[in-house]
């Protein structure tokens, strides 16, 4: 199975250097193919990198590691992933970080799931600020990444690359759900940025 990350920012860069170390195959794709080549060149582990169309046409799973508004470009830059996995990450916050632009009676997830129709969209790691996706950042503690979809098949394969990451993959239910993990994400921008926790802020629901 063959991973695309597309964007090499600080999520993508994140991600693709996670799973490459875990022995995934990983194909970056960047507006700027050298940037990509760059990237994969630095993460090593038979990591590849170049445009968004090649990697894109390359992988089974696609981690849109794009910021929301420029999504929709991606996603026609890559040629529409009909029958791809679509990895969600995104939040889609204002420009001040401090809300959302989507929400209640939709979701960014939902609304990037009519820009790819003929996908899979899997909503995963939106509330995991970037700084927490090398393994060691997380001093040992299992955090949890909240996996929504309406594909179970799809969902079972992003919860293992959730898993190979060694987060705890929380089945979050279907996709709608989430118009509730967004603004989950969008609380741990504020505890994160505004209300003094750090980056190393992450949610975690209690279970018995
Ligand atoms: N940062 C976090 O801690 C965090 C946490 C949870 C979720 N997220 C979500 O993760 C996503 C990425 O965030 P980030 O923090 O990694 O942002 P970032 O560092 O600003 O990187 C965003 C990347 O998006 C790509 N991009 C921008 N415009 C594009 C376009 N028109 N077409 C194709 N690609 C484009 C760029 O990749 P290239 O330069 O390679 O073209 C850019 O590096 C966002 O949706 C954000 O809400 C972020």
């Amino acid at each position: 199975m063959t991973v695309a990350v597309i964007g090499t920012g600080k999520m993508g860069s994140g991600i693709a250097k996670l799973l490459a170390g875990k022995g995934e195959k990983i194909v970056i794709g960047s507006r700027d193919p050298a940037k990509a080549a760059q990237l994969a060149a630095e993460i090593g582990h038979g990591a590849e990198g170049g445009g968004i169309a090649a990697a894109a046409k390359l992988a089974d799973i696609v981690v849109l590691a794009v910021t929301y508004p420029q999504i929709g470009d991606a996603i026609r830059e890559a040629g529409g992933l009909a029958g791809k996995i679509i990895v969600d990450i995104s939040n889609p916050i204002t420009e001040d970080f401090k809300a959302l632009t989507v929400g209640h009676t939709t979701s960014a997830a939902e609304e990037i799931q009519k820009l790819a129709p003929e996908a899979k969209v899997v909503k995963a790691f939106n509330t995991i600020f970037a700084q927490l996706l090398p393994a060691e950042s997380r001093e040992g503690r299992k955090v949890q990444v909240f996996v929504a979809g309406d594909d179970e098949v799809a969902k079972k394969k992003v919860s293992d690359l959730v898993a190979k990451g060694e987060f705890e993959p929380i089945d979050s239910g279907p996709l709608s759900n989430s118009r509730y993990l967004e603004p989950v994400g969008e609380i741990n921008i504020w505890f994160g940025f505004f209300l003094g926790w750090g980056t190393s802020a992450a949610p975690a629901w209690i279970k018995s």
